[in-house]
């Protein structure tokens, strides 16, 4: 590894290695997004693909696609597809759970409305099913339109298991692999299935996106409990909106009866006071819950990457290897 590279984060290598590929994804994004009726779909869909984003999920389809030796034109339509697909979800996540914060940004419920969110959401919802039409393929139409139910499935059950402190780590494994990771699946699969891959490899880029997901939405689990500013959202929003997160799902299941009547009040009947955010912080700290978490996350990303054992060696398999641990490092 040169010095330039040591000193790049792996999503830059990616973005480096996969520059023509992301400029066309994002040209598309760009001609696709726009309306010729409504002028407020562009105006909300730019204040958010403007402010960027990490790109993670259409650099996933572009590398996997690339890294199976694919030459088409495809993987482009798809990488669009998917980060259309996860834009669409931002802006119904940030509905229902009240933020007021994203990519740095106010969000565009609190910029617009719900209404304009809820609906432009919808657009691009629309949008992305006739980008992945133009591929051709029923099968990655099969692949996203089954993550694109999952993922709203993982949001009801999250919905229905919030501020019960029955809830399992079970159920919280099931809420992430549903809400996150099946995006991030369904983004390698696509691209290894139109690269024409045989099962065991787009098995193998599944496995990779699946663990690779919920690694990474345990470690923005624990950001929303880490007081940085630096992520360009909120913190402490999950505490305020009662998520039994899996932090606090094992602060509860070694709680003594003054904490837990604490948690009965702020996150089962929800009477939230002032200070209390600082004092569940203090109950995961005494009971090391955010570090028993982070070994959590670092086993999926060691899981990730174990996945790849059997793709043969490729300059972007080593970047998205070193991808999975950069996911549990970071701070962002
Ligand atoms: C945010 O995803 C939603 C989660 C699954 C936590 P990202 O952190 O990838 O969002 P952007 O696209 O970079 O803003
Ligand atoms: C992210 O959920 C998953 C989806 C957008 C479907 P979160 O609510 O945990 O993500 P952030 O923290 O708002 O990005
Ligand atoms: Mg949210
Ligand atoms: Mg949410």
């Amino acid at each position: 590894m040169s010095l330039d590279a040591a000193a790049t984060k792996p999503h830059e290598q990616l973005a480096t290695a996969l520059a023509d590929d992301l400029s066309a994804v994002n040209d598309m994004i760009r001609a696709r997004m726009a309306s010729e009726h409504a002028p407020r779909i562009p105006e909300v869909t730019a204040h958010l693909i403007e402010a960027g984003g990490k790109r993670l999920r259409p650099m996933l389809t572009l590398a996997a696609a690339r890294m199976c030796g694919y030459d088409g034109p495809y993987h482009v339509h798809l990488a669009a597809t998917v980060e259309f697909i996860h834009t669409a979800t931002l802006l119904h996540d940030d509905v229902v759970d009240e933020s007021k914060q994203r990519r740095g940004r106010p969000t565009a419920n609190l910029l617009w409305d719900n209404t304009s969110s809820v609906l432009v959401g919808d657009y691009l919802f629309a949008r992305s099913f006739q980008l992945m039409v133009e591929t051709g393929s029923m099968r990655v139409l099969d692949i996203l339109a089954n993550a694109s139910a999952t993922i709203a499935e993982g949001e009801v059950l999250q919905l229905t298991a919030a501020a019960d402190l029955a809830t399992t780590e079970d159920i919280y494994l099931k809420v992430v692999r549903g809400k996150t990771a099946a995006l991030f699946s369904a983004a390698m699969e696509v691209g290894g299935v139109i690269a024409g891959q045989d099962d065991t490899t787009v098995q193998a880029l599944f496995d990779y996106g699946d663990a690779l997901g919920i690694a990474f939405q345990i470690v923005d689990d624990l950001l929303d409990y880490g007081g940085t500013k630096a992520i360009g959202k909120n913190t402490g929003d999950d505490f305020r909106e009662r998520k039994l997160t899996l932090p606090v799902i094992r602060a509860v299941a070694a709680a003594d009866a003054d904490e837990r009547a604490f948690w009965e009040r702020a996150i089962a009947k929800g009477r939230q006071e002032e200070g209390d955010l600082e004092h569940a912080m203090g109950l995961l700290s005494k009971h090391g819950t955010m570090e028993s978490t982070r070994i959590d996350a670092i086993g999926w990303a060691d899981k990730a990457k174990t996945s790849l054992d059997v793709i043969p060696d490729h300059p972007i398999k080593a970047m998205l290897v070193d991808l999975a641990d950069y996911v549990v490092a970071r701070i962002t």
